[in-house]
């Protein structure tokens, strides 16, 4: 069912001669003409009304600002330019600058990404930002430097919950039920365990058509902003708020372009990139409210009150499979009060 697992050596392969071109993509992103100023494309797959391309369009406005012009960023929403697998292998070869994916897509790149896509690791939002924006999410954001890239920062994703063409009213409503999966192997994992059916599919208009012939796929899980705006309400209207995971966005960029910025750029990128963070964490909680009530009114069912302890105790085989560094990471980050 999950073409996401299929041809991992040619995905390999790939990664490994994008790795041989980014060391050729130093120079990527200068504008040819106009005597020094350099664009950077950032593309990714949200449509332009939600909150994290919102946030994206002040980044740019304060890069902008902030280097009096010489830095500025050309942004690509819709998935215009690819699907994340095909974004995060577009920053790493140079031929785009930068995108914004999902953490759970980088998983195939730095493993630690992963560790976000975890059911009910986190006790709670305000836990979550802690972990995030503490030592232990700088560290892990470090560590796309393994993989040729520099990562800014992460953007809000609130929780990530089922919505189904089916009532949901259980964890054992999710038994043999299709569900579509992101390219990450802790969520293929998780779906497994809860004896759901994963199926890899490209976030974006292919989606939205497969859960409205509801063939191949029958239900998703995804936040409210991405429920709403990829209008995959219409054809599930059953949204079950479990938050079984919080797996952040994240912004990134090509390390050899990261390198070749000058220090001033460079800080007015990254001040960019957190104050951009700071207003659509604002934003983030604003929108979300007002969508469940305009879901709502449009007869979208949503179970708000959900008894997280069943599912917890279906995923323990998640969290007791873990090898043994997975496993220290999952210590570190609960030891987070
Ligand atoms: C979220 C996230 C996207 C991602 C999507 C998905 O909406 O913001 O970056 O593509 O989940 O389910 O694939």
């Amino acid at each position: 069912m999950i073409d996401w697992r299929t041809g991992s050596a040619v995905r390999r392969a790939a990664y490994a001669l994008a790795a041989a071109a980014a060391l050729l993509a130093g120079g990527c992103g200068r504008k040819p003409s106009d005597g020094g100023g350099r664009q950077i494309k950032l593309a990714h797959v949200l449509t332009d009304k939600h909150p994290v391309h919102r946030a994206m369009v002040r980044m740019a406005e304060l890069v902008k600002q902030k280097t009096g012009g010489a830095l500025t960023i050309d942004i690509r929403h819709s998935a215009q330019l690819g699907a994340e697998k095909e974004l995060i292998e577009k920053v790493q070869a140079g031929s785009i600058q930068m995108t914004k994916v999902s953490s759970n897509a980088l998983e195939a790149n730095v493993d630690e990404m992963g560790l976000f896509a975890l059911p009910f690791l986190f006790r709670d939002e305000a836990h979550f930002w802690k972990v995030a924006e503490g030592p232990i999410g700088r560290e892990i954001l470090a560590k796309l430097g393994t993989a040729q890239m520099k990562g800014l920062t992460y953007y809000d994703a609130g929780a990530r919950s089922f919505y189904s063409r089916r009532p949901i009213t259980g964890a054992g409503d999710l038994k043999g039920l299709k569900i579509r999966v992101q390219q990450s192997p802790t969520m293929i994992r998780t779906m497994e365990v809860l004896g759901a059916i994963p199926v890899g599919i490209k976030f974006g208009p292919a989606l939205t058509q497969q859960l409205e012939k509801g063939q191949r796929v029958e239900a998703a899980e995804n936040n409210a902003p991405s429920y709403w705006t990829e209008g995959h309400y219409k054809s599930c209207p059953h949204y079950y708020l479990d938050g079984h995971s919080r797996a952040p966005d994240v912004l990134v960029m090509n390390a050899n372009v990261w390198q070749s910025l000058g220090e001033g750029e460079r800080t007015a990128l990254l001040e960019a990139a957190a104050e951009s963070a700071e207003y659509q964490k604002r934003l983030w909680k604003r929108e979300t409210e007002r969508l469940y009530g305009q879901l709502e009114a449009k007869g979208v069912k949503i179970t708000r009150e959900v008894d997280t302890a069943p599912f917890i105790e279906a995923l323990k085989p998640v969290y007791q499979t873990l090898g043994p560094e997975r496993r220290g990471w999952v210590e570190r980050i609960r030891a987070v009060k």
